[in-house]
């Protein structure tokens, strides 16, 4: 496969290296302690187009391609991967789910902000008993005629406290199981909706995380997305291209971590020597190495399968499962070549360590990936 990139995706990442560097990077060890959200820099991003990137021009995005939002990703999240899930969410979850199965109202009256970074949004699939096993939703979305009645509590919401927009899963049809959830759009100021407490969080703290309660919210008719019964459909659909998005920021982590063990591991010396010259370290860079150009390989895969119109649920979850463990494992063996300074935060690879993390628990977990990619080699 010839992944050879364009002008066009080298400017993309350039830009976007450029901006870790001289934005993200200065009050990064900061807003990971005080567990700031970066709206100032949200603010930049959208300015520059990386919250809107796939989502066509005639609705305020940047109309690129999944090649160019991974590469994107990969550099923010080589520095900050608090910033990236944002970036991550608004674009693969909530803007393309409202871009390609939005109403034309919709898009002209949400999708244009979004997309512009002018607001965020958040996907909101998660609750207390509805985490892996996303069918037994227990928020409820009553039909009243003009509009829903939503009333429950949705839990580790990305953007949680700082979204305008919210993209909320509920049950209908109880009696219909998955093919009687809806999709509905939940404006923040609508009554009823209550913003709860920020989840205190081992990794990605500078990111936004919230639970969220609704309390006979009525959203109107016009909300829903797609048909009565889409929105289950719906969020698997999302997530499919949104496993891209976080494949793309392990990928990220990992080769943050790597670039940094890297360069100490020529700066370090013990034993008379720097110590990537004793045969210990210089192993473990190479299988890093190996392993996150391994991981590349499938994140461009499912970003070109996405591109080409190919189905991209399979390399989508192989991409983000394989990417995930080897962020783990790369973060991991890079504070160990840092020794007790990997233990200190001004090294930022202990961050990195729990960054990782998540990885392999949003967007469905390592084990929910080997769920769908064996039913899709097994289908046949
Ligand atoms: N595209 C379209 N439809 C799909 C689909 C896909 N990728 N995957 C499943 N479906 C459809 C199925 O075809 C089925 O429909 P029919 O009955 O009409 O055929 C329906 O959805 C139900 O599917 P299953 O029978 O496979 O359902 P299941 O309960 O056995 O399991 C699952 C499905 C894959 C395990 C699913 O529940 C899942 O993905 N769970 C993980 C949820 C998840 O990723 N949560 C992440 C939260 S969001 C988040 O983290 C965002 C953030 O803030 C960072």
């Amino acid at each position: 496969m010839d992944f050879t990139l364009s002008e066009e995706q080298l400017m993309i990442q350039q830009a976007a290296k450029d901006f870790a560097q001289n934005e993200l990077l200065p009050g990064v060890i900061e807003r990971d302690e005080t567990q700031k959200f970066p709206s100032e820099l949200c603010r930049k991003m959208g300015e520059l187009g990386f919250l809107g990137m796939m989502v066509n021009e005639q609705y305020g995005g940047s109309g690129l391609d999944t090649l160019s939002y991974v590469l994107a990703m990969e550099e923010l999240s080589k520095v900050d991967a608090s910033a990236s899930v944002m970036v991550s969410v608004n674009n693969s979850l909530v803007c393309w789910g409202l871009e390609n199965f939005g109403t034309e109202a919709q898009k002209q009256k949400y999708l244009t902000r979004l997309a512009s970074g002018e607001i965020i949004g958040a996907f909101c699939l998660s609750e207390p008993e509805a985490g892996s096993d996303a069918t037994s939703q227990k928020t409820t979305a009553i039909d009243k005629g003009d509009h829903y009645l939503l009333n429950g509590t949705k839990n580790w919401i990305t953007n949680g406290g700082s979204a305008e927009v919210y993209l909320v899963i509920a049950q209908t049809h109880v009696e219909k199981g998955h093919k009687g959830i809806n999709a509905l759009i939940v404006e923040k100021d609508m009554k009823g909706f209550e913003i709860g407490p920020k989840e205190n969080k081992l990794g990605i703290r500078g990111s936004d995380t919230h639970s969220l309660l609704f309390n006979d919210v009525k959203v109107p008719k016009e909300n829903r997305i797609g048909e009565d019964g889409f929105g289950f459909k719906f969020a698997m659909k999302t997530l499919a291209g949104g496993r891209i998005g976080i494949a793309a920021q392990a990928l990220g982590i990992a080769a943050g971590a790597y670039e940094l063990a890297l360069k100490y591991s020529k700066e370090r010396k013990a034993f008379g020597t720097e110590i990537s010259n004793h045969q210990a370290i210089a192993f473990k860079l190479a299988d890093m190495h190996t392993k996150i150009q391994a991981a590349r390989n499938l994140v461009y895969q499912a970003a070109f399968d996405k591109d080409t119109g190919k189905d991209y649920t399979l390399s989508g979850a192989m991409a983000k499962l394989y990417a995930s463990e080897v962020a783990m494992e790369t973060a991991i063996e890079a504070v160990q070549i840092h020794g007790g300074n990997g233990f200190v935060k001004e090294y930022h690879v202990e961050r990195f360590m729990r960054d990782a993390k998540i990885t392999q628990i949003y967007e469905g977990t390592s084990e929910i990936q080997k769920i769908v990619i064996s039913r899709s080699i097994l289908k046949d």
